[in-house]
């Protein structure tokens, strides 16, 4: 099982062990951690926005176009942002760090 450690607006961590395959937006359900995630993954808002850790973001998959129009419209954007209902983290992410911004605002109005 891939380790995840999330960090928090404050600078709390939460490191948690989700089973292979999930995306970054299933395994917050999962674990209560607070991604909104308004469009349950169909790629229609931003609310799902984190920040991935430098040291990894070159090691997941390319955004799609999509990922990257609807992240433009994230509040608080950063060269590792990504939309976390696109991340499937599986045993080759083992390690995976995520911050969750400070706010998210949601497109779906
Ligand atoms: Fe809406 Fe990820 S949950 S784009």
């Amino acid at each position: 099982m891939p380790k995840v450690t999330f960090i928090y607006p404050d600078g709390r961590k939460r490191d948690v062990e989700p089973q292979s395959g999930l995306t970054i937006l299933e395994i917050a359900r999962k674990f209560d951690i607070d991604i909104e995630g308004a469009c349950e993954g169909s790629l229609a808002c931003s609310t799902c926005h984190v920040i991935v850790d430098p040291e990894w973001s070159e090691r997941l998959d390319e955004p799609s176009e999509d990922e990257e129009d609807m992240l433009d419209l994230a509040f608080g954007l950063t060269p590792t942002s990504r939309l976390g209902c696109q991340i499937t983290v599986t045993d080759d992410l083992d390690g995976l760090v995520v911050s969750l911004p400070s706010e998210t605002r949601s497109a779906m109005g």
